[in-house]
């Protein structure tokens, strides 16, 4: 079923669906509530009204998207006090999705003085935030490393030259920014559960996902963020991150290679530290973007009043956005399934366990793109489709290439 053995430890899977998603805490454990939009929810056709969307690309389509945009904007505003900040970037603060980095979602963000803009890799299911840094081996660009499938290189030339034209992935060095700083071993932020580096005479870190790891020590500097206003605001944020110097697996050439920014709950994670001194609101709202478009990401996003909400499961030794479902619907098969999962942005594919597995790849097809040219057949990718689905998908996969099984 995979086609990759990892991503940053678990295995690659062609599955690309947008959904919203806010997480909104409180001051206290317990209070932590969720709320998920399907792109095919009530909630998201309320505003989308995507069985009625004008054709993708058209003047009717962005004018409904305009309005869209509108809605969300003022149902925010009318809901959150602190205004939201969002990434500073040269490039802007969307977020992409990136199937030649390991399908995952990224940011562009900016660190230091002078400042340098990272493309990181946004993952829920860690809490620091680290980049490349003062290393020899990490990467620099980002299509040179990874194999690129022919059929990709015919249809989207234009795209991979341009990407190709980029200038090359920076890598933090503290020595190059006045503002950075070791973390002392005694400083509170250490932590219990750090170590601390003779070497450096700093507080270090290890982030692994099994054989992919990044280790060294933490620092303090800057961290640029904006208001979510055009012209932005810059608002400069004191934070803590690792310095990675010493990176493997799968951070040297398949995913975050240009560091990773952790969005789980712990106090090191940059929203915490953003509601801790008090700038935005203790929530944020991750809106995931596809192949086609681009997401974004707003701290202290405090959703609007109408959302439905979610508590987390929360163990007090190691918070997750771990969530209970309580029932499946494919199309208007509906069934009552109670089991908790994980919103984990680490890993490009949703894996379900029984009896959840089982109802729902009966209710949708499965359509394997093999490589017939080499033996034994390679599998290219595969697409999962709801059935009403079918034909779009079934006239897409046949023009691109004619090796699709339905299954
Ligand atoms: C630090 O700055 C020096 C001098 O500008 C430059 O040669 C070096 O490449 C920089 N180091 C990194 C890691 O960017
Ligand atoms: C940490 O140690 C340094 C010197 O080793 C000392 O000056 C500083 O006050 C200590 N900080 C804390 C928070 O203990
Ligand atoms: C942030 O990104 C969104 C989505 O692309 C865009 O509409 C908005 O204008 C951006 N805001 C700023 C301040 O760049
Ligand atoms: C780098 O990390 C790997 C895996 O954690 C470790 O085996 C290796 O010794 C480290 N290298 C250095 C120079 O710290
Ligand atoms: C996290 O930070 C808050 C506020 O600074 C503090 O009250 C709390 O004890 C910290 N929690 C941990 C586990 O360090
Ligand atoms: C999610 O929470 C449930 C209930 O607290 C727990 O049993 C389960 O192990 C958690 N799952 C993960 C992946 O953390
Ligand atoms: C709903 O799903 C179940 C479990 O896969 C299947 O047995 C049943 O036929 C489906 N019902 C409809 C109406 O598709």
């Amino acid at each position: 079923m995979c086609f990759k053995n990892s991503v940053f430890g678990g295995c690659l899977m062609l599955i690309a669906f947008a959904c919203w998603f806010n997480a909104k805490c409180g001051e206290a454990f317990g209070t932590f509530g969720f709320d998920i939009h399907h792109r095919y929810s009530d909630t998201v056709k309320e505003y989308l009204n995507l069985d009625g969307l004008p054709e993708k690309g058209t003047v009717d389509y962005y004018t409904a998207m305009a309005h869209r945009d509108q809605l969300l904007h003022d149902r925010r505003l009318a809901a959150s006090t602190k205004p939201v900040l969002t990434f500073y970037s040269s490039v802007g603060n969307e977020t992409y999705y990136i199937s030649n980095l390991a399908y995952l979602h990224y940011a562009y963000l900016s660190v230091g003085t002078p400042s340098l803009e990272f493309f990181v890799a946004l993952d829920t299911s860690k809490d620091l935030f680290w980049l490349p840094c003062d290393c020899t081996t990490c990467a620099r660009k980002f299509l040179t490393q990874v194999i690129i499938q022919r059929i990709l290189i015919d249809i989207f030339y234009d795209i991979l030259f341009s990407e190709l034209k980029k200038p090359a992935f920076p890598i933090y060095s503290p020595s190059n920014s006045t503002t950075s700083k070791p973390l002392p071993c005694n400083s509170t932020k250490c932590g219990p559960t750090r170590g601390c580096s003779t070497m450096y005479n700093a507080c270090s870190y290890e982030i692994s996902y099994g054989a992919t790891s990044s280790t060294c020590i933490l620092v303090d500097d800057v961290l640029h963020l904006g208001t979510n206003v055009t012209p932005q605001d810059v608002v400069d944020v004191p934070v803590t991150f690792g310095c990675g110097q010493n990176l493997t697996g799968n951070f040297l050439d398949v995913a975050g290679i240009n560091g990773v920014f952790g969005l789980g709950m712990d106090n090191i994670s940059i929203p915490s530290v953003l509601a801790n001194k008090g700038l935005v609101a203790n929530s944020f709202s991750l809106c995931f973007g596809s192949s086609s478009s681009v997401g974004r990401i707003e701290f202290g996003d405090k959703g609007s009043p109408l959302q439905k909400k979610t508590p987390f499961n929360l163990q007090q030794s190691k918070p997750t956005y771990n969530i209970t479902v309580t029932q499946i619907a494919v199309d208007n098969n509906v069934t009552d399934l109670v089991f908790a999962a994980n919103f984990d942005s680490s890993v490009s594919y949703s894996f379900f366990a029984d009896p959840a597995y089982s109802f729902i790849v009966n209710n949708v097809l499965w359509i394997w793109c093999l490589d017939e040219d080499v033996e034994p057949p390679r599998l290219l990718f595969f697409v999962v489709a709801r059935a009403r689905d079918l034909r779009a998908f079934e006239c897409l996969m046949y023009a691109l290439l004619d090796a699709c099984v339905l299954a």
